[in-house]
């Protein structure tokens, strides 16, 4: 039925809005944060001003501007991209991440971006798949003996350690039990266990540099080969110069990915699980799928192909609980975009929640409907209207692998257990950095037969 709507609607040919000034907006002044204050207080905005609206903004020098027009949104990511530098959204993650590839901009960027991008390449995807299978297969185990025993699992808390387990073994394959058996335990634990991002939890990250540069020393002296992001990184060269990165570059790209790749990779997981729970028939069509795939036990990358509706659930998720809910461009000169002027130094704020949820690109939009995914709808859709994972240039690198790592995560999982959401907590929305729980997730895992 839906399929239909969304085919019928052919969203593509909406003609594009125009936003001629003057522009109504909050009378008050304030300074748009990823928190939860500012995700309401947007919420109440944009019901009151729609798709566009300008932010006096209290503190910072420029104003400000919300957009939640898909067409603007391509012109400002995509098509003038070259105007727009990332902004004060990365405000509180900043201070985490030195000059890594996430806040770094200009020349710079560009240079890191080159010489990260090939790490994220199919091919390394598909060794480091071989990691996340046997990190999943830990889990699973230690799943099943719950499962048996009839005990609850806190999801969340799994799922948070999961995704950390997977990008640190994707950064350092074996040298995590090095690290681990060094500092007696996963240091970098500090991350799923203390989620405010605060100067404290800077202060305390920061110092775990030593632990990568000590690792990065000791590869230099080894010949040990290994295949895993820091290798490749060691290994990469500016095209124009022939210049490795310096170890102070690698150290803030590696610190980088661990903020980056985890704490939205844990959330996905985690709202998957839920989503699942909650949508019966959801979970046995993708049951019925992973059933039918051809691995005995545990898929590999060689597998994600059979699993294209694992894939759809997974993007539906994105699109009700985008991790990153907002994100923000600053712009340089001034810019035009169907009768929108944007003066100079505007701090634009681009929300993918809001976005996925605006019933003229999403019928239905609260509902959960993984089919909006499927090949011929996806093709109605304005492309735009989609970003969890942001667009053009500065789009995330790591979308692919994270969309393989929950098929993989699924394609497991589903073919030995089912799972029954307890409902010990109410679900509320926690919008911080990530879009996250605010109560951890509770399940009681069951073996299936
Ligand atoms: C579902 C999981 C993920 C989501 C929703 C997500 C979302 C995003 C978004 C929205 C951006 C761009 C923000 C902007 O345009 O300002 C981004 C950038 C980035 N992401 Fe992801 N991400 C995910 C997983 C990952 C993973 C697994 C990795 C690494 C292994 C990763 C690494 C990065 C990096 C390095 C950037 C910066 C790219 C650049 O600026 O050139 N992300 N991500």
């Amino acid at each position: 039925m839906l399929d239909k709507v969304c085919t019928d609607t052919n969203i593509m040919t909406v003609a594009p809005l125009n936003h001629a000034m003057p522009l109504r907006g909050p009378d008050i002044s304030y300074d748009v944060h990823t928190t939860t204050e500012s995700f309401k207080q947007l919420q109440q905005w944009v019901a009151e001003y729609g798709d566009v609206f300008p932010i006096t903004q209290k503190t910072r020098k420029g104003p400000g501007l919300f957009v939640n027009d898909p067409d603007v949104i391509k012109h400002i990511l995509i098509k003038n991209n070259k105007n727009y530098i990332k902004g004060v959204g990365f405000e509180r993650v900043k201070m985490l991440l030195g000059n890594g590839i996430i806040v770094s901009d200009g020349a710079f960027w560009r240079r890191q971006r080159r010489m990260i991008q090939p790490a994220f390449g199919r091919d390394v995807i598909a060794e480091l798949s071989k990691l996340v299978e046997q990190l999943n297969q830990v889990f699973l185990t230690r799943w099943q003996m719950l499962a048996r025993e009839n005990a609850c699992i806190d999801i969340t808390e799994e799922t948070n350690d999961l995704a950390l387990q997977i990008i640190l073994h994707s950064l350092f394959s074996d040298d995590v039990k090095t690290i681990y058996e060094q500092n007696d335990g996963n240091p970098f634990a500090i991350l799923t266990d203390d989620s405010a991002r605060d100067l404290k939890l800077a202060v305390k990250f920061r110092g775990l540099s030593r632990i990568v540069g000590d690792i990065i020393t000791q590869r230099r002296q080894s010949k040990a080969e290994r295949m895993d992001f820091v290798s490749l990184f060691m290994a990469a060269r500016d095209k124009d110069t022939g210049e490795p990165m310096s170890d102070k570059e690698l150290i803030d790209e590696v610190m980088t990915l661990i903020v980056a790749g985890s704490e939205t990779s844990a959330t996905t997981l985690n709202w998957v699980w839920y989503s699942l729970a909650k949508h019966p028939e959801v979970l046995a069509r993708a049951q019925q799928e992973v059933d039918q795939a051809s691995y005995t036990e545990s898929p590999g990358f060689e597998h994600i192909e059979e699993l294209p509706y694992l894939r759809q659930v997974v993007e539906e998720v994105l699109r009700i609980y985008p991790p990153v809910w907002l994100f923000t461009r600053k712009a340089l000169a001034q810019d035009e975009v169907n009768g929108l002027t944007i003066a100079p130094g505007t701090d634009i704020f681009i929300s993918p929640y809001f976005m996925h949820r605006h019933p003229r690109y999403w019928p239905q939009p609260e509902k959960f409907d993984p089919s909006r995914f499927s090949e011929e709808a996806s093709k109605a859709q304005h492309k735009t209207a989609y970003i969890p994972f942001s667009a053009g240039p500065r789009r995330c690198i790591g979308d692919f692998f994270a969309i393989v790592e929950n098929q993989l995560h699924f394609g497991l999982m589903l073919r030995h257990l089912t799972m029954e959401y307890v409902e010990d907590h109410p679900i509320e929305l926690a919008p911080e950095v990530n879009l996250r729980t605010r109560y951890p997730i509770t399940m009681r895992l069951h073996t299936r037969k």
